[in-house]
């Protein structure tokens, strides 16, 4: 080795011991006769002084190096002179004395600063020079934390007897949800592979083969518009279990998070075991089936208090099948118009065609009366005292609180309410930044109706299995049919997803159906599942969880790029390799290939790239 310790590692023990470090310079001070050199390295910074007296030759490499050249320093441990201590410094109680510095290899100056935790570098930079990102401490530590997650993960399923199985990723197209990344045949012209969006049909067939207990931490690929928490090419831990019901497998997963938010995180789980909420009680109290628990403002629902309001938006609402509900924002009386009116912009992306809202001030529905001195309202002219005072009652609220209300169908009264409570926790304050909240959902319906393609589709996939007693409304209210599928749910992420499958053939064929394939799709298609389930395939579930949603949390990042090592963009391209890129004439005639795109086309393509990437 080039080094006997370390950048990390030097402690008052060492002192006198003569030492070798290598890595590279994070800052460096020239007094004059005395320069000091911040070395870093993976494990930390020491700090090098050398003294042009006692080490003339090494002094003059040293005022020759710069911000991330490649040093070595030999030198001799030393206490640093009292005062100069640095509590921040793991090795902040010593120094070492060069005797001998080395250039091992300069550097060009760094596109951004990578000592200290300088923020605001733009991203894309970033991302070209990903290799100098990696070095920025922050960044290094997520690869750790990452790297400590997956061992933990691996020895958890190895001390129970799960088998750490690989799975092909030149796999077969099948519609799974997502768009496939499609990979051409050279040797069976005009076919294809597909890169698998997860393993879920092969750890199916791994339990038909009697493995029992598979894990892995599976590479998927889904050609899908890309957001903060998703990548086109990510990993899940996945795993598939033989002989279990749905709480064998949450006890399984829930067991893990305790230990591994136990190991890497100071923060206290808020409620052990983890709350399970059905997909309709999560939808109604918080309006969306991955609510975040660090905090209350459930809503509710005021749809039979205004339902013969004279207020026709109130009224006809309900009317016409929709709800009015609420939610509540504490101490929001004395918002300004202003930021009332930024509430309600905020509700409109997701469909919402107004929102009402009713401020109480001081002395509001004292002896049961709501004057119009007392409420802050457009809409309080309205209502009925009778229907003010529900409203109160339901919200909850005291004078100085605001009550916020949606009237609409129930999803759209779902994603408004669910997004604005969001806001409300974060601009109120309300967010327990500092604890874990998970939760289960469970009972999620099986189906539901695609209004483009006119059919019924798998809302997980379509081998999930169905309730027991549910099977039966397949065919007649497929509409109520619920899933054997639970989401884990992690400070308001959906951080990983499975069920129970089905394993006859007669069922899965059945549900086929419903779905509206036509037996050759189905044999085309799924024909090796139907026939391995005809071979002894034991009842089986699973789950697969997205490992860097997890690890994103645990690092406190809201994006999942920081935590890969070599993410893409949001428009799903790598700035540092520049991919994807065109390939030879040659190559895609061996793939008999030819592309359709234009110079026009590609060219549009490119610019919408770059506008995505902002
Ligand atoms: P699902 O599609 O719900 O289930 O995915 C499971 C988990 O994977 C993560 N995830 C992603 N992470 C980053 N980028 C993406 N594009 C992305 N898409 C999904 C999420 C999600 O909860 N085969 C089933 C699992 C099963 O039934 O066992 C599956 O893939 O955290
Ligand atoms: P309007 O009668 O359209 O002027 O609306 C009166 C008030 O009701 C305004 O504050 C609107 O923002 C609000 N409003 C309108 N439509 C809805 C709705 N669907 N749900 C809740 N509030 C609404």
């Amino acid at each position: 080795m080039l080094k006997t310790h370390t950048c990390g590692e030097l402690r008052a023990e060492h002192i006198g011991q003569e030492v070798t470090l290598a890595g590279w310079l994070n800052r460096r001070r020239d007094h004059g006769g005395l320069i000091f050199i911040d070395l870093r390295d993976r494990f930390g910074i020491t700090q090098v002084t050398v003294n042009s007296d006692e080490a003339p030759e090494a002094h003059q490499v040293a005022s020759q190096a710069r911000s991330e050249y490649v040093l070595q320093v030999r030198g001799v441990v030393r206490r640093r002179p009292e005062g100069f201590e640095n509590p921040q410094l793991a090795t902040g109680e010593i120094e070492v004395i060069a005797q001998e510095v080395t250039i091992l290899n300069p550097a060009k100056t760094p596109p951004f600063l990578i000592g200290g935790e300088a923020v605001n570098v733009d991203e894309s930079l970033r991302l070209k020079y990903r290799y100098l990102d990696l070095r920025r401490p922050h960044m290094t530590r997520n690869m750790v934390l990452r790297h400590e997650i997956v061992r933990l993960i691996r020895e958890y399923f190895y001390a129970r007897d799960f088998l750490e199985i690989e799975t092909p990723i030149l796999l077969k197209s099948t519609p799974e949800g997502a768009r496939d990344f499609i990979v051409p045949s050279r040797l069976h012209p005009g076919k294809f592979y597909a890169l698998p969006q997860s393993p879920q049909q092969i750890k199916q067939l791994l339990m038909v083969a009697g493995m029992e207990r598979y894990f892995q931490l599976a590479r998927c690929f889904r050609d899908e518009d890309l957001r903060a928490d998703r990548q086109p090419e990510f990993t899940q831990l996945d795993l598939e279990m033989s002989f279990v019901e749905p709480g064998d497998i949450r006890a399984l997963i829930e067991a893990l998070m305790i230990q591994i938010s136990e190991t890497v995180s100071p923060k206290p789980i808020r409620q052990v075991p983890f709350p399970v909420l059905t997909y309709q009680e999560a939808m109604e109290r918080f309006g969306t089936d991955r609510p975040d628990l660090r905090f209350g403002l459930e809503l509710f629902d005021v749809s039979d208090a205004v339902q013969e309001s004279q207020f026709g938006v109130f009224r006809n609402a309900v009317a016409g099948g929709g709800q009015v509900k609420g939610v509540l924002y504490p101490g929001g009386a004395s918002l300004s118009r202003r930021e009332i009116d930024e509430l309600t912009e905020l509700v409109k992306p997701y469909g919402a065609k107004g929102l009402a809202w009713i401020g109480l001030k001081e002395g509001a529905g004292s002896d049961g009366h709501y004057g119009a001195e007392a409420l802050r309202s457009p809409i309080a002219k309205f209502l009925s005292q009778e229907e003010l005072a529900a409203i109160v009652q339901r919200s909850g609220a005291q004078p100085g609180d605001l009550i916020l209300l949606v009237a609409d169908r129930p999803d759209v009264v779902a994603a408004s309410l669910g997004n604005l409570r969001l806001a409300i926790g974060r601009r109120a304050g309300l967010v327990d930044e500092n604890s874990l909240a998970f939760c289960w959902i469970v009972d999620f319906p099986l189906l539901e109706y695609d209004e483009e393609e006119g059919r019924w589709q798998a809302v997980h996939h379509p081998f999930t299995a169905a309730v027991d007693e549910d099977w039966d409304l397949l065919e007649t209210a497929p509409e109520r049919v619920r899933a054997k599928a639970y989401d884990i749910v992690l400070n308001g992420w959906e951080i990983g997803g499975g069920s129970i499958r089905i394993h006859r053939s007669d069922q899965q064929m059945r549900l086929f159906q419903r779905l509206g394939l036509s037996e050759a799709e189905v044999e085309e298609k799924f024909g090796h599942m139907l026939e391995a389930f005809q071979y002894g395939a034991p009842p089986h579930g699973g789950i697969a969880l997205g490992l860097a949603r997890m690890v994103a949390i645990y690092a406190e990042t809201p994006t999942i790029r920081d935590v890969m090592a070599f993410p893409k963009t949001a428009a799903g391209t790598d700035l540092m390799l520049g991919s994807p890129s065109p390939v030879s004439e040659e190559q895609l005639r061996e793939l008999h290939i030819a592309v359709r795109v234009g110079d026009d086309e590609a060219e549009r393509s490119a610019e919408k790239a770059a506008k995505a990437e902002g």
